[in-house]
């Protein structure tokens, strides 16, 4: 693939510095946009020390035209990846102004900024959550499309959003048209292999892999388990947990795909493992990754939470080429290397 200048939005955060470091040793050019609101500068300097290259860095917000209208002018953008918005599903009732603010307007801003310098290809970071709760499981792309939260709400919205860009090129025949990837993920987890950069949840962490990794760290003492009544092999909840790394790649194989003729329009793919893994299941196998114990509790449902959730990947498999490689052993072992030698995450 010939390298190109890659605009990566929310690129300090968790997923975003990760796919850094695949960008970079695939020979792109970076700019990351980051208002740090949820990360730190220091995860953009280990991404620079793990692969020995060097990375542009603007310090700043995607709601701020002038600034993106000055970054694209002095940049020769070619695409962008769009990570950088809120994911905190409960703060997000508390909060769902700040949440479309962010995430909707955000994003509306970003696109118009794109569309004015004529930089029209963006890959998208949606969520699983856009399936609200699923009739059935796996998930291939074409089931309803619901959300429970105004976070999922404020995802479904981007979707629309992106795809009306895409109709109205096509009503117009647009001669540069959008090209455009949605890709959902499941539950991303695990850490760079070299324990340098990983997930650094601000507080007591809501999701429950970097709850697990605290408990064997010591830094908590024992996980909740929300609910052991659910229709499962063992009544707790089950998830398709996939390797951050696996879901950097992804982003590599869909910048592919809008480098290939005819990638015009809208193309959404499920990002997962294709495996389903309940909570006591994640528990035995960080254990057994760690060497370390991981007391629990069986306690009430979570609200909002459902039974299952797992995707059917083949669509990603047939059309980017692209299938998780790694194993929940391996989420485990790395995501224990990362937060046994950074018990403080970056901090
Ligand atoms: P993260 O919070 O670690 O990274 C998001 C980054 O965006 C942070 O560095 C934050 O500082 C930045 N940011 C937020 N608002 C911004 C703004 N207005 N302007 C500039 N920068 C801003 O989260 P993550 O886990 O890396 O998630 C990345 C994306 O993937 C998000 O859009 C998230 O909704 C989506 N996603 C995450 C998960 C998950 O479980 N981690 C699952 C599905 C989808
Ligand atoms: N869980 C516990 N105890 C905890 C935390 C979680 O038992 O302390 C359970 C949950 O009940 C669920 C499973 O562990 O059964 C996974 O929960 P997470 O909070 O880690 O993940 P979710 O599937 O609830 O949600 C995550 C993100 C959402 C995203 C969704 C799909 O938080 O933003 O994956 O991508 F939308």
């Amino acid at each position: 693939m010939s390298n190109s200048k890659v605009l990566v939005t929310g690129g300090a955060g968790y997923i975003g510095s990760h796919t850094c470091v695949q960008l970079l040793d695939a020979g792109h050019e970076l700019v990351v946009l980051d208002n740090l609101s949820n990360s730190s500068p220091e995860a953009l300097r280990r991404v620079q020390q793990i692969t020995g290259k060097t990375l542009q860095f603007v310090e700043g917000d995607i709601r701020d035209r002038p600034l993106l209208d000055d970054l694209f002018a002095n940049h020769s953008i070619d695409s962008v990846i769009h990570f950088a918005g809120l994911k905190a599903v409960g703060e997000s009732v508390q909060q769902p102004l700040h949440y479309y603010q962010n995430n909707v307007a955000g994003t509306l801003t970003l696109c118009e900024a794109m569309a004015a310098h004529g930089v029209k290809k963006i890959v998208f970071s949606s969520s699983a959550t856009v399936y609200g709760d699923p009739a059935s499981v796996p998930i291939t792309e074409d089931f309803p499309l619901s959300a429970t939260n105004p976070y999922g709400r404020s995802k479904l919205h981007i979707e629309e959003m992106l795809r009306d860009f895409s109709v109205a090129d096509q009503a117009t025949n647009e001669l540069s048209p959008w090209s455009i990837v949605l890709l959902r993920y499941f539950n991303p987890v695990g850490a760079h292999p070299s324990g340098q950069i990983g997930e650094d949840p601000n507080g007591i962490p809501n999701n429950l892999m970097p709850y697990i990794s605290q408990v064997a760290v010591g830094k908590l003492e024992q996980l909740s388990v929300f609910g052991g009544d659910y229709d499962t092999v063992d009544g707790t909840g089950v998830r398709d947990y996939i390797h951050v790394v696996d879901l950097a790649n992804g982003h590599l194989k869909a910048l592919e795909k809008l480098d290939q003729p005819g990638s015009e329009g809208v193309s959404t793919y499920n990002l997962g493992t294709g495996n389903g893994y309940s909570v006591i299941q994640a528990v035995e196998a960080f254990e057994q990754a760690s060497g370390r114990q991981v007391p629990y509790k069986i306690v009430g449902r979570r609200a909002g939470d459902i039974a299952a959730c797992y995707a059917a990947p083949a669509l990603a498999a047939k059309e980017l080429n692209w299938h998780a490689s790694l194993n929940i052993d391996d989420m485990c072992s790395d995501a224990w290397r990362w937060q046994s030698n950074n018990p403080d995450g970056y901090s």
